[in-house]
Formats: C-alpha cells, structure tokens, sequence
C-alpha cells in the first residue's frame, strides 16, 4: 500500500512520524474518509468544504488548495491497486515540545493519507439490515468536526460490538443525534425523518447524498429533531456513511425494528444511491 506523508509518496511501511507529534500526544487533529468509486473520488469537493470546517473548527491552518489537495487525492488513487477505495486524510499540528497551547511560532502541520479496499457491504447485511444498541451520547460539543480524537467513539462503538451488533445509536438529552461511525434516519409512517445538522453530530456527505436522493424522488421527509421514543418505535432506522453507503438497522437493542427485516424506504433508497453514486455515478 503506497500512502503519502508530508510531500512523499512512500510505502506504508516506511511512513514515520515523531512521538512528539501532537497527533499523538493530544489527539489534535483532524481527518476526512473519501470513497472513491471506479477509481473517481465521490463528491471530493463536498469532502475537502468540510476538511476546511473541521481546520477552522480546530484553528488550523489549511496546509494545502483545493487544486492542490484533488492533485495529490489523483496521485494516491493512481498508486493504488483498487478501483474502488476509501483515503483517509488526516493532518495534525505537527510536532512540537508537550505543551497543550499551540506552538509559537507555529509548526509545520503533518499531513498523512492512506487508501484501502472500498468493499461495499455484502449481499447478506442488505438482505438482512445490521443490529444496534443504543447509549448515551457522552461526546463533547463539536461533533460537527472531524476530530481525530475518536475515544469516545471508539468505546461507544465497542458497546455494539461487545453485543455482537454493528453500530451505537447515540442519544443525547432525550433527541438521537447519530452513530458512533454514521448518521441515522428513522421512518415512520412512509416518512423519512433526518436530525438536523448542528454542532452535536457530524454533517455526513452521505447523509446529504440521501436527503437529495429523496428530494429528488419525490419520497416525504423532513429535517426535524427526533426523540428517543421515535427512535424505539420508529417503522425503519437506517444507517449512513462513506463507508457503509446505506444499510438498515433491523434491531436495536435487542428488539426488532419494526418488522424486523430491512423495509421499504430502504429498499428504495438503496437502489436509488446505487443507482447514483458507486462504481462513479455520481
Ligand atoms: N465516519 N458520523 C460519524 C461520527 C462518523 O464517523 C461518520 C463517518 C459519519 C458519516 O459521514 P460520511 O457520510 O461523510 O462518511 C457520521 C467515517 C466513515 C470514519 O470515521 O471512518
């Protein structure tokens, strides 16, 4: 796997980065996840808004211009072997002595992507939708940036997994903001319900993609705040992500969601993101 570090291109194995790297020190930094379809980045230019959001969000500058970062995403997608794969991007504030303030003058920021597989789930989680369990959001306030400091998650998304399910249903102060990895949408009665994009969840480009797809088809939604009990007596919960595409929540802790099996909205919104975006639709 070739990946690039700081102005190189090189192989994983001899990517080095200091220990005093604030990365690794803090966790302070930030990272995008970039899938790319038929060796085509998927909505690249949506993907780089939100890099530049979660830098302002940290103050950081950006190190590089949009022409600049599609030239060296072009560069990465060519030197790997996948037509279809997902880059990470991921920049720090470099490396500096251990003091929580910034370094001043600042440092050059550190800059790292990678590429892997981009396997779009199996025929089985579509057929059959994914479980979850559901827990407290305990995240901090800017969930709206792409942190690179993913503790929280990490261990709320270890819940699912201890109880051999996919995902964690995050609910925070009686609302479902979204997943430890994803954004959810809940159904009810044939309507599309999303959360609205604020500072307590990530602004998905898969999540928009959806909401577009169903604008454009005509299917009823609404961006509304949804309760906890909507959350539990919601028709179908679907998931979204970069990663995931789509896939339908089928139990949550333990109990079937609506009637179990992946439903309609689903169904339809499934075939229509395909239809729109892998293997470089979109
Ligand atoms: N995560 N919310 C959170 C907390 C996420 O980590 C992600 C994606 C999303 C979905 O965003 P998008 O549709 O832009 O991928 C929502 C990526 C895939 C990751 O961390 O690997």
């Amino acid at each position: 796997m070739t990946v690039y570090l700081n102005g190189q291109f090189m192989p994983i194995a001899e990517a080095r980065i200091p220990v005093l790297d604030r990365g690794f020190i803090f966790g302070d930094g930030v990272y995008e996840v970039i899938p790319v379809y038929s060796r085509r980045p998927f909505r690249l230019a949506e993907h780089l808004r939100r890099l530049q959001h979660s830098l302002h969000g940290i103050r950081l500058q950006n190190p590089h211009g949009g022409e600049e970062w599609a030239r060296l995403v072009a560069d990465l997608v060519a030197r790997n072997a996948a037509e279809d794969q997902y880059l990470y991007l991921h920049i720090t504030r470099g490396v500096a002595k251990r003091d929580h303030a910034f370094p001043n003058p600042p440092v050059a920021p550190t800059v790292f992507m990678m590429s892997n597989p981009l396997l779009s789930p199996p025929a089985e989680l579509l057929a059959g939708g994914v479980g979850a369990v559901s827990a407290p959001d305990n995240r901090w306030l800017r969930c709206d940036i792409k942190a690179i400091a993913l503790l929280p998650n990490v261990l709320l998304r270890q819940l699912a997994v201890d109880a051999g399910c996919t995902e964690t249903v995050l609910i925070r102060d009686g609302f479902m903001t979204e997943g430890a990895a994803s954004n959810i949408f809940a159904v009810k009665n044939g309507k599309l319900l999303a959360p609205p994009k604020d500072h307590l969840m990530l602004p998905g480009i898969t999540y928009d993609v959806v909401l577009e797809i169903a604008q454009a088809a005509g299917i009823p939604h609404e961006v509304r705040k949804i309760a906890a009990d909507e959350v539990f007596g919601a028709d179908e919960l679907l998931l979204t992500s970069s990663t995931k595409e789509v896939l339908a929540i089928t139990a949550l802790d333990g109990k079937p969601v609506g009637a179990g099996k992946p439903g309609a909205m689903f169904a339809g919104l499934h075939k229509l993101y395909q239809d729109f975006s892998p293997s470089g639709r979109g």
